[in-house]
């Protein structure tokens, strides 16, 4: 069974969680987002969490949407305004789900995203959701993970 991790990270804790799965043997696709985000945090809550409640999809940069070889693909995601990221909605849009187990690793401020979660229930029914804390500063949640 062969897993891959497509995830995207603005600020690291995305990067925790891969350094976490890639130890267990999954593969890691990183997104590169190819819109510009402002770099102060109020630039990117306001930029980023307006473009994510519009569920916009960002340009990516050199993105492999070929997932032939696995089985399991597990998507992470910060959650930006309550919502998916604007990298992952594009993810989610280019990639063939048919056939495959789909799984989704979401990190947030407070640990909780119920719109998020109801999205995904819509779209994907039994999709396994893991949410975490901020792993980046607090390792244990990681443990919530397989
Ligand atoms: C644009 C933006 C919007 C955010 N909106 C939320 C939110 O609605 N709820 C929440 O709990 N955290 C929110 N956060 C915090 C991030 O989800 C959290 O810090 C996450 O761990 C970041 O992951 P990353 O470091 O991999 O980018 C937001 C952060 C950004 C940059």
């Amino acid at each position: 069974m062969k897993k891959l991790f497509i995830y995207y990270s603005l600020s690291g804790n995305g990067n925790v969680v891969a350094d976490y799965l890639k130890d267990k043997n999954i593969d890691i696709r990183k997104v590169i987002m190819r819109d510009k985000i402002p770099k102060s945090y109020i630039g990117q809550i306001l930029t980023g969490g307006f473009l994510a409640g519009i569920n916009h999809k960002a340009k990516l940069s050199n993105f492999d949407n070929n997932i032939d070889d696995y089985d399991e693909i597990i998507i992470g995601s910060p959650i930006w305004n309550g919502k998916l990221s604007c990298p992952i909605n594009t993810v989610l849009d280019k990639i063939n789900l048919e056939n495959r187990k789909i799984s989704f690793i979401l990190y947030s401020g407070s640990g909780t995203a119920p719109k998020t979660e109801k999205i995904i229930k819509n779209k994907y029914g039994d999709a396994k959701i893991i949410i975490l804390k901020e792993p980046k500063s607090n390792k244990k949640e990681l443990e919530k993970v397989l």
